[in-house]
């Protein structure tokens, strides 16, 4: 039965050359030629197919092509990061097996704001916060500076940099008038100063825990706060660029005992699919706060899901595979 199906690596347009985020946007083409690359290797038939609102296009390029299941490779619809969860709920629709998680998992996820509300409800340890609407009046009296300022509704680290991170009240106001232009609603939270990991969950029907990756911000300057900014994902000349690699540290029984399981709980209550990834940080009081749920992670060969996937042994084939392998036994 592998190999046999017809699958559709379907995947958003990316934006123009010119946009500020073609460098986060364009990543979208590096994951569909390396799954290609990986997939003829299996021998498995498979076609690119662009998503985008032309739902017609989009309908009969499925049929002409014959699609019977799906790699998901979008993370947006033109550009519209609200659109992220719409070409799963397409392909539930369609009845079209699909890799990842599920359009409903995709769509909460994307609400760094509905996000913590759920990991509080869920006696997950995330840093305390408020979101910032547009309002005249907002009261932060409850919250430790520094805060961090983040879009509601953007990933990749768009909208996050040096100046995302406020240090007192008297600048708060002018960050969040300038960023609520750009962006739309911010989730404002508490900075949390302190070592950073990601952990990557991987398999269907069990995900299983990928060894626990560290940001090694070694020789990051002294007077920049230690973040994954935009810089520093994407932006290869930077010194936070070179100063933000990702490295596979010895950790004690008891720091994976915090995050591990904390993980496997983030994974299970917001019902990711496949794969996934949970970011954090160690806080000054040792505590594991969750930063970020990711539902269908990156997946270029040179991103931190790959990488750790890479380290529990697995290369990039082998794991384009056991997505093959998900795919055949939902189309069965
Ligand atoms: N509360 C926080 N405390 C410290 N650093 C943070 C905090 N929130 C985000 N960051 C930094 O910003 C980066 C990007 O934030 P994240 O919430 O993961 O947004 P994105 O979805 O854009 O990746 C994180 O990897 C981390 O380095
Ligand atoms: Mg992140």
């Amino acid at each position: 039965m592998r190999g046999d199906m017809v699958i559709g690596l379907v995947h958003n347009r990316p934006v123009d050359a010119e946009d500020t985020n073609h460098q986060s946007s364009k990543d979208v083409i590096v994951q569909v030629e390396a799954i290609e690359k990986a997939l003829d290797t299996l021998g498995q038939r498979s076609v690119r197919l662009p998503f985008s609102r032309d739902l017609g296009d989009v309908l009969r390029a499925l049929e002409t092509s014959r699609v019977e299941a799906v790699f998901n490779l979008c993370e947006s619809v033109d550009d519209n990061p609200h659109l992220i969860a719409h070409p799963a709920a397409v392909f539930e629709l369609l009845d079209i097996p699909f890799t990842g998680s599920s359009a409903a998992t995709l769509l909460t996820t994307t609400d760094k704001y509905l996000v913590k509300r759920l990991l509080q409800a869920g006696g997950i340890i995330t840093p305390a916060f408020f979101l910032y609407s547009g309002q005249k009046q907002f009261d932060v009296s409850g919250l430790r500076f520094p805060l961090i300022v983040k879009p509601q509704f953007q990933d990749a680290s768009i909208g996050i940099d040096q100046e995302s991170v406020v240090v007192d009240g008297a600048r708060l106001p002018d960050v969040l008038e300038e960023m609520y232009d750009l962006y739309g609603p911010l989730l404002v939270e508490e900075y949390i100063e302190g070592r950073e990991f990601n952990i990557s969950l991987f398999g269907s029907p069990e995900a299983e825990v990928m060894p626990v990756a560290e940001i090694d911000f070694t020789g990051y300057p002294d007077e920049l706060f230690r973040i994954v900014g935009y810089r520093a994902k994407w932006d290869a000349g930077s010194v936070e660029y070179s100063c933000s690699n990702r490295m596979f540290p010895n950790l004690s029984e008891d720091l994976l005992g915090q995050l591990v399981p904390t993980a496997r709980r983030c994974y299970a209550l917001f019902g990711l699919r496949d794969y996934g990834r949970v970011d954090f940080r160690m806080g000054p009081d040792n505590a594991a706060y969750v930063l970020e749920i990711n539902a269908n992670p990156c997946l270029s060969p040179d991103s931190g899901f790959v990488a750790a996937v890479g380290r529990s042994g697995l290369d990039y084939t082998g794991m384009v595979g056991r997505f093959q392998d998900f795919l055949s036994r939902r189309y069965r």
